[in-house]
């Protein structure tokens, strides 16, 4: 049982005062107004200066002291910019590393925080007025965030500032985690004074890091529907790099992730420092290199799409940034995120088992199915060992394309002559569980919910509304909206035995404007509505917990940890290629686990590449996520059948290796030929290495790959694997035994034989 020691008894030692939350994580020196916040292998060091400015003194490899003066600082002067008024003596504004900014006094870098005061004033003066430090962390109201099961497991400070003269105060949240290098921030501002504050940027997080910008690399994933976050790695350059999202979701095209890479950095060594903000919304995040190479790093909700009115007595809480470091590199880092967002951000029953092996009718009918079809494709599914059935888009309203229906949640019985439930009981019964599709964000223009309701949609009073696969999206910064989304699905989901859900969105906002709000409140159209989806969600997913939900947008366009606190997976790409899947989920991996993704395999030629990469391959690919099959299985030949057995069942044997094992990416498709990723499992004993090559060129050189994070001392036996294509099976020598010294010395062999081949190769512990 965890025993917390309350603050007022508290233990000199060191000049510091030390608070017990399990082992020490957050110590302050009073003295010197130093606030020490410790992870397992991190520290990650503020201090104020003077009460008016909160420095960020160290964030890194943990440090066993911080013997530091803030008198130590460097008072020299630079030319044009400006000493901070009451900080004579200590320096220009733009000298320091801030943990913490306002704009409109010497420091001129984008800031954390950006407030409009009533007066017309920009100018912000915030000071040091208290803190808390308590063991646990906080629950974000109405927002996703990471969590503790135990208090013990993280110990949380609380910083509060306040400008005298607008009457504000602003809290800063930092959660520091004892067995997971990780940092939580976010930011909660409130007006105490009488007038209203515009609130016109809060980043979640920004830190001056001490490192030169020029040491590092940006690290971060872009793409598009079908090409989702793929690898960039560029130098940084001088002013200010950014990656975004103006779109109301975080979109394929940035992810709300980036990384610092030190130059030498690799995928298993080096410093790697990340940063992930937990929201499906408008999201900023990149660096401000100034012109003396001080770095600052930031991430929060797109100002671009943001204004907030904060009346007299009003908070605002800002999402979760989660901030890492790492030395092993860009996999350490993943590894960091990976066990965080799998054990602490994910909830719900299905958390950490293994989920269902599944069926889904999309590819394999899209529109055009009859319920006879959809069974005899589910009785193939149960014959291979399927868990579950997923009955796609359509099975509503009069929804033959996509052009209609979307908001009109009533079964089409035309195509459905028995219901969902007849539907279910029928799936039930062959022993497969049964799931159903929703776009629960969306209406059609031909549909009888916008005819009800058209100012339910997001549209721009008086103009024209841009269309997105012929539909608008529901304005869910409206509660009436969010309660009529709510009610329509529970109706659903309690008439009929229904135990999965995949969630759609499949477009982005345009036309920014609200029936529901006034003129002065246009601004958080975007933020309430994230806030709204936010309510839905967990309304449902808390009314439902024995439904398994899983998230998506065209695919990954909508791939982040705030979907994922609702949501225990998502759909990662419309794009089921597997030769294409093979960088999607590398680069998926960067920040998201295995565990996450959703991975199916499904027909050739593929629908989107018209590719044809064997059924085995397709099968290494998919196993890899959360696994199933996304083509008509009543047209797969018994030989296929056959294939298709051996490859759930080897999911249900490894799929938990690749979810909750560790992860070391040891070759990048982003940067040459082949995708290979290797996976440790918890307890350390099994190893499965998955060599995927992209294109073969013949006669090649034998590609040698090592192994890392094994035991060098250990003896690690093959005791399973195959070839892509089962042609070359005599490379697999099962029953071998290697030591870790040489796995990861010498390593194995590979020769790319074939296209798009993968190669299994599994070894297990003596
Ligand atoms: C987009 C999704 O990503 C697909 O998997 C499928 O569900 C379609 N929508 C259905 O319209």
């Amino acid at each position: 049982m965890y025993f917390y020691v309350a603050i007022d008894i508290m233990k000199m030692y060191n000049n510091y005062i030390l608070i017990f939350g399990g082992d020490v994580v957050i110590t302050y020196n009073k003295e010197k107004q130093i606030f020490k916040l410790d992870t397992k292998n991190t520290s990650y060091i503020i201090g104020f200066l003077r009460d008016r400015l909160l420095l960020n003194l160290y964030y890194g490899k943990k440090l066993k002291d911080f013997d530091y003066n803030l008198s130590d600082l460097s008072v020299h002067g630079r030319s044009l910019t400006s000493v901070e008024a009451g900080l004579e003596g200590a320096g220009q504004g733009e000298i320091h590393s801030l943990d913490f900014s306002t704009f409109g006094n010497a420091d001129l870098r984008l800031p954390t925080l950006h407030l409009k005061y009533a007066d017309g004033s920009m100018v912000s003066c915030f000071k040091y007025r208290n803190h808390k430090i308590y063991a646990g962390k906080p629950l974000l109201k109405g927002l996703p965030a990471t969590y503790v099961e135990d208090d013990s497991e993280a110990d949380t400070l609380e910083l509060e500032l306040f400008d005298e003269l607008q009457k504000v105060s602003v809290t800063l949240i930092y959660t520091a985690f004892n067995n997971i290098d990780a940092i939580a921030r976010s930011i909660r501002v409130k007006n105490e004074g009488e007038n209203q504050v515009q609130i016109a940027r809060i980043m979640s997080a920004t830190i001056d890091m001490q490192s030169a910008a020029m040491d590092y690399d940006f690290l971060h994933l872009d793409g598009a529907w079908a090409r989702e976050r793929f690898v960039r790695r560029q130098p940084i350059y001088k002013g200010n790099q950014e990656i975004y999202s103006r779109r109301g979701i975080s979109s394929p095209h940035h992810n709300p992730f980036f990384a610092m890479v030190r130059k030498d950095a690799t995928e298993l060594n080096g410093e790697v420092y990340g940063f992930n903000l937990i929201y499906s919304g408008n999201f900023t995040a990149g660096i401000e290199c100034d012109v003396y190479d001080t770095t600052r790093a930031y991430i929060g909700i797109n100002p671009f799409t943001f204004n907030w009115e904060l009346e007299s007595g009003d908070e605002f809480q800002s999402p979760e940034a989660i901030l890492t470091y790492s030395i092993e590199g860009i996999s350490g880092m993943s590894r960091i995120f990976h066990k965080l967002y799998r054990t602490r951000l994910c909830r719900g029953k299905f958390r950490d088992t293994q989920r269902y092996a599944l069926i889904n009718n999309w590819e394999g009918t899209y529109f055009n199915f009859t319920e006879e079809k959809l069974i005899d494709i589910a009785k193939k599914g149960a014959e291979i060992g399927l868990d579950l059935m997923v009955l796609d888009d359509g099975w509503f309203g009069r929804r033959n394309d996509d052009k209609s229906s979307l908001g009109d949640w009533f079964v089409n019985k035309e195509k459905l002559p028995n219901g969902l439930d007849g539907l279910a009981e029928k799936i039930n019964a062959i022993g497969m569980k049964f799931g159903l599709w929703f776009e629960p964000e969306m209406v059609s223009p031909d549909s009888d919910l916008f005819r009800a309701h058209p100012d339910w949609a997001i549209q721009a009073k008086g103009r024209a509304s841009s269309l997105g696969r012929n539909q608008l999206v529901l304005d869910l910064s409206r509660n009436e909206v969010c309660d009529y989304i709510i009610d329509v699905i529970t109706d659903v989901l309690s008439n009929a035995n229904i135990e999965y859900v995949k969630w759609d969105m499949n477009r982005s906002f345009s036309e920014f404007w609200s029936f529901g709000l006034d003129s002065e409140h246009q601004g958080e159209l975007c933020h309430r509505y994230v806030l709204g989806l936010y309510r839905v969600m967990e309304t449902l997913t808390s009314r439902f917990p024995n439904i398994l939900w899983e998230g998506c947008a065209s695919g990954g366009g909508r791939f982040d940890g705030g979907i994922l606190y609702y949501m225990p997976q998502i759909w990662t790409s419309d794009c089921s290629d597997a030769g294409e899947r093979m960088r999607i989920q590398y680069g998926t991996s960067i920040c998201y686990p295995l565990s996450a993704m959703g991975s199916h395999i499904s027909a050739v030629p593929n629908h989107q590449t018209g590719r044809e990469c064997t059924l085995a391959t397709r099968g290494d690919i998919a196993t890899m996520g959360q696994f199933g099959y996304e083509l008509d299985m009543s047209k797969m030949s018994d030989e296929e059948l056959a294939q298709a057995k051996e490859q759930v069942k080897f999911y249900k044997k490894y799929g938990e290796v690749f979810h909750k094992g560790d992860l070391y990416r040891l070759r990048s498709p982003f940067d040459g030929n082949e995708a290979v990723m290797e996976f440790i499992s918890e307890d350390k004993n099994t190893v499965i290495l998955n060599y995927a090559n992209r294109l073969c060129t013949i006669n090649n050189a034998v590609v040698i790959v090592k192994l890392a994070g094994l035991d060098p001392d250990a003896i690690y036996t093959e005791v399973e694997g195959h070839i892509g294509n089962n042609t070359f099976s005599n490379m697999v020598t099962v029953g071998r035994e290697y030591s870790g010294e040489f796995l990861m010395n010498y390593g194995l062999k590979f020769t790319n034989q074939r296209d798009f081949q993968t190669t299994i190769r599994i070894f297990v512990k003596k």
